[in-house]
């Protein structure tokens, strides 16, 4: 894990509530529109990487899911994740704090949810060390849900700088190993009302073609 990115995340989930992170929102609709659109059962296990203190993994629970684990760099933002799922009764979520680049997966998911982290990595060593632990961890039939800002959403988030994906950007990073299902774009509006413009990009990944490895 990188110290310092640690400990930027974990400053802000400690000097913000909820209402002031930009990215916050009660409800991960959009997220969960496709997931259901993937057709993926509640006995899949499911990676939300980056997950934060987001709802996305409660939701999963409160629909029977039984396998779901949030990766995040911020272990403050895990804690408090962790603190508030368990206060709920749900039993269902492991827990790795972890930079999604460094670490190493130790077994294999039905779903990879990322939203709002690939964005992030500016720069192309990361993502390739992202991709690497995507193809690690994703099950050879698995599904992965990608949310990004849009090219005409901020340039900037949490005071880092992002790149922006449009149409078809990430089927075309991803490759040919990944099959494009959807592409939605969605206006999530901050807890103070600015609108910010992400796509969701889902994918499954592709049976290898006679001849490849
Ligand atoms: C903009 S927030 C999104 C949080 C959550 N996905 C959501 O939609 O509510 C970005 C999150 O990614 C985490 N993060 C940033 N870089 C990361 C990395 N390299 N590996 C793992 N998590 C990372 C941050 O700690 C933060 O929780």
């Amino acid at each position: 894990m990188d110290p310092d990115q640690a400990s930027y995340w974990n400053d802000i989930y400690r000097r913000k509530a909820e209402a002031e992170l930009s990215w916050h929102e009660d409800d991960p609709a959009g997220s969960l529109k496709l997931i259901a659109l993937a057709g993926i059962g509640p006995d899949s296990a499911v990676i939300d990487i980056g997950g934060g203190t987001s709802r996305l993994a409660g939701a999963l629970t409160g629909r029977g899911f039984t396998d779901v684990t949030v990766l995040d760099l911020s272990a403050v933002a895990i804690g408090a994740a962790r603190d508030r799922l368990e206060a709920q009764g749900a039993q269902a979520v492991h827990w790795i704090a972890a930079d999604v680049t460094r670490w190493m997966p130790a077994r294999r998911y039905g779903l990879w949810h990322d939203r709002a982290v690939l964005h992030f990595l500016v720069e192309a060593a990361a993502r390739a060390a992202y991709l690497d632990r995507l193809e690690r961890a994703l099950a050879p039939d698995g599904h992965a849900l990608i949310a990004t800002f849009a090219p005409d959403g901020p340039d900037r988030c949490s005071g880092l700088p992002v790149l922006r994906y449009g149409p078809g950007d990430l089927a075309r990073m991803l490759g040919p190993g990944y099959r494009l299902l959807a592409e939605r774009r969605y206006l999530h509006r901050t807890p103070w009302g600015s609108p910010q413009p992400f796509q969701y990009s889902l994918f499954r990944r592709a049976a290898p073609q006679d001849g490849e490895n």
